[in-house]
């Protein structure tokens, strides 16, 4: 809509700003864009997938208002889906790491989602895991839809169709790279897939925390034993199918300390609050900045808001009890 008036909040998801961070780029010769992804009304660029993936349900006739979703979520695509369901009229339950920010799981339960926390600590293939709550719960009740953001092709869809021509467009096609966290790898093999396509000289760098699977079967085709970490949002301790590697031209690793020390750098250079994901984000692209050392334009996201850490990342207590201070 021209003048910003919508019929509901869930025509209000997308279309964020994408802002040229100036104090960061000081002293790089290329420039750092950042497309503000923790505007989408549930402060995360997770928003997206969450109505296409429904929506998309809807018109393959797979749901119906009434119905149960039932999601496993870092608590983005958590908070995303409890706002299409509110509007909407689904039930929603949630799967969730008893480590999430406490500020994600409260504003769950605001919105009335049936929460169930899950030990972090249990290794993957563990029946009660994160990772296998959800399936397995999806098997045992038919009534439960499981949308599955790890598996279903909607969510990289969603940004093939939304995120990557926004980026395209705001850019006006002057893109040399876009570099972003994997997280079930939507967002940078969606909108990525778009970007290649209306230039293929764009390249496509991942980002993925120590610890988890991706960059050693990206760079070696080793499958790693996964480890424990503390950014959200990114990484994982299995391949998955939405995280489409091969579309990538390269990848990077980042530590906790390094995603939250660049966060706070994000918060005090910009003056935009942003999570710990965000600070793997702009840290990626100021090392590839630093390693081309020449003009050029590197997009990247801001994935979503620092308001939602205020307990973790933002808080020195938290970070000494993890010897990250
Ligand atoms: C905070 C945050 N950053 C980054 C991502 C990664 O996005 P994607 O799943 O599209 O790879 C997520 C996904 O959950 C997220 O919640």
């Amino acid at each position: 809509m021209r003048n910003n008036r919508y019929e509901s909040i869930i025509d209000a998801i997308g279309r964020t700003p994408i802002v040229k961070l100036g104090n960061i780029s000081k002293g790089l010769k290329a420039t750092i864009w950042a497309k503000m992804e923790f505007m989408n009304p549930g402060g995360s660029i997770k928003d997206r997938i969450a109505k296409y993936m429904i929506e998309k349900a809807e018109l393959e006739g797979k749901i119906k208002p009434g119905d149960t979703i039932l999601e496993n979520s870092s608590g983005n695509t958590a908070m995303g889906l409890a706002i299409i369901c509110r509007q909407k009229g689904y039930k929603l339950k949630i799967v969730i790491r008893n480590t999430t920010s406490k500020e994600k799981i409260k504003m769950l339960e605001v919105l009335g989602v049936d929460v169930v926390k899950v030990d972090a600590s249990l290794p993957p293939e563990h029946p009660e895991s994160y990772n296998q709550y959800a399936v397995n719960l999806a098997k045992k009740d038919p009534s439960l839809y499981y949308i599955d953001q790890h598996n279903n092709l909607d969510n990289n869809e969603s940004h093939y169709m939304t995120t990557g021509p926004e980026i395209w467009e705001q850019m006006e096609g002057k893109i040399d790279y876009f570099i972003a966290a994997v997280g079930t790898g939507g967002t940078l093999c969606g909108a990525g897939k778009y970007l290649k396509e209306k230039n293929s000289n764009i390249k496509l760098i991942g980002l993925d925390p120590v610890g988890s699977v991706f960059y050693d079967w990206f760079k070696h085709k080793k499958m790693i034993t996964p480890s424990h970490y503390l950014v959200e949002g990114m990484g994982d301790e299995f391949l998955i199918k939405t995280a489409q590697l091969e579309i990538l031209d390269d990848m990077m690793k980042v530590e906790d300390k390094k995603a939250f020390g660049w966060a706070k750098k994000i918060a005090f250079e910009e003056g935009i609050l942003a999570g710990g994901s965000s600070g793997a984000n702009i840290y990626g692209a100021v090392q590839l900045a630093r390693e081309i050392d020449r003009e050029a334009n590197i997009v990247t996201l801001i994935c979503d808001s620092g308001y939602k850490y205020f307990s973790t990342i933002y808080n020195d207590d938290w970070l000494a009890e993890n010897n990250l201070l």
